[in-house]
């Protein structure tokens, strides 16, 4: 069935069960479940606009298909590790540290109620703000989680491996099991759902951070790994060194990566581009993929900032106009165009986002409603 409309948003209804795009004054609703359309199409032209399309869409679907735009951002990927997770994650690097404890509870609380469920830490969060020591981001979550009760629903990430305090950078055995116990404690919880090894260790033999890996996940401590800045060859070989002994490997790799490509060889110090390689590797072995730093910092809005060093090549400058012309077309912001673009690859990537603010939040989990046609996605992809 097919409306004519103004905007430009594609709504996923959950479970996959009905598809809405709304495109070039045209709004065409794929029904996958059998449903009353006649009553659906009466509500929506009757309410729509002025009521919300969620509005619109509960009144016909009530509670019984649980469908409304705060389900959005919530179980579209099936990890290796057994569980969904939300189609963003939410970085709290600064949370409870730059980003104040009030903020950072309405940050959480709002991504939570629009169907978020992962938070992403590490325990060095934010040890490099002044007068910070790292662990206040999994203190504040720890706070969080208290709070509201939701451990159960909640899909916990934190790392180990960075130096911070008196910790050196290592993934020793005993590195990672006293730094999961010190996590365990600041966020109060008796597992972590996903723990990663925050950067690769060159002087620990991979069998023995493997080897630690297992144990937490043996005694219940961690219920999945996963590996963050590491060269594929070693990510490879880590996960043939596990499986060899028949243990668990990583099943998620967390890497730096955007919509626009580094220069060759660019130095981002110990943080390590996503490649095309990593992303089969991953893509044949089902290892998810998330992405870091997918914003440059907000950089995108910003089109008067200069691009960050490694990134200043031609293609980006294009890729930038390009960018601009895009978001204006589906009448979103580049930000938003840069978040749906990076989901829009079929390998499955989930970018990892942050914010101060709830307008951020907003603009950038409303990303996950945006739908960019396959020309557009090319375009991007192709620019030289
Ligand atoms: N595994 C790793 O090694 C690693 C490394 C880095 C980060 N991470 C994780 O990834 C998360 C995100 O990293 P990141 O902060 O580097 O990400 P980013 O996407 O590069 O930048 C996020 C920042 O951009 C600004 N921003 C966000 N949305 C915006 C919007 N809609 N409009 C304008 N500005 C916006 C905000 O800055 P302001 O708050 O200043 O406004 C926000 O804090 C971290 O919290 C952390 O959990 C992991």
């Amino acid at each position: 069935m097919c409306y004519k409309y103004n905007d430009k948003d594609t709504l996923l209804l959950s479970n996959a069960r009905a598809r809405i795009s709304m495109k070039q004054g045209e709004f065409s609703v794929t029904i996958r479940k059998k449903i009353n359309l006649l009553l659906f199409s009466h509500l929506l032209l009757h309410f729509y606009p002025p009521r919300g399309l969620e509005d619109v869409i509960y009144l016909c679907f009530g509670n019984k298909y649980s469908i409304s735009m705060t389900n959005l951002i919530q179980s579209h990927l099936c990890l290796h590790a057994g569980f969904d997770i939300s189609q963003m994650i939410l970085g709290t690097m600064y949370f409870g540290s730059k980003v104040s404890r009030d903020t950072s509870f309405r940050l959480i609380d709002y991504y939570y109620d629009r169907g978020g469920r992962v938070l992403d830490s590490a325990n060095k969060y934010a040890s490099w703000i002044n007068g910070y020591r790292g662990g206040e981001s999994e203190r504040l979550i720890g706070e969080w989680l208290k709070l509201r009760g939701e451990r159960e629903k909640t899909i916990i990430i934190s790392k180990v491996g960075f130096s911070y305090g008196e910790i050196p950078a290592s993934l020793s055995s005993r590195i990672i099991i006293s730094e999961c116990e010190k996590s365990l404690k600041r966020m109060e919880t008796e597992y972590i759902d996903m723990y990663f090894a925050h950067s690769d260790d060159m002087h620990t033999p991979q069998q023995e951070y493997m080897e630690a890996f297992y144990q937490l996940m043996k005694a219940g401590k961690i219920r999945s790994a996963g590996a963050s800045n590491f060269h594929l060859d070693r990510l490879e070989n880590a996960n043939q060194t596990a499986s060899l002994l028949g243990w668990e490997g990583f099943c998620a790799l967390q890497q730096r990566y955007t919509i626009l490509m580094p220069k060759e060889k660019a130095d981002f110090g110990n943080q390590i581009i996503l490649t095309s390689a990593m992303k089969s590797y991953c893509n044949s072995r089902k290892i998810s993929i998330m992405a870091y730093s997918p914003l440059l910092g907000g950089l995108f809005d910003h089109p008067t900032l200069e691009l960050p060093l490694q990134y200043q090549t031609n293609v980006n400058n294009k890729k930038m106009t390009l960018i601009k012309k895009l978001a204006d077309k589906y009448q979103i912001k580049p930000n938003q165009l840069v978040l749906a673009y990076l989901m829009s690859d079929s390998i499955g990537i989930t970018p990892v986002i942050s914010g101060s603010k709830i307008e951020q939040i907003t603009e950038n989990t409303d990303a996950c409603m945006v739908s960019l046609s396959d020309a557009d996605i090319e375009s991007l992809k192709t620019i030289n």
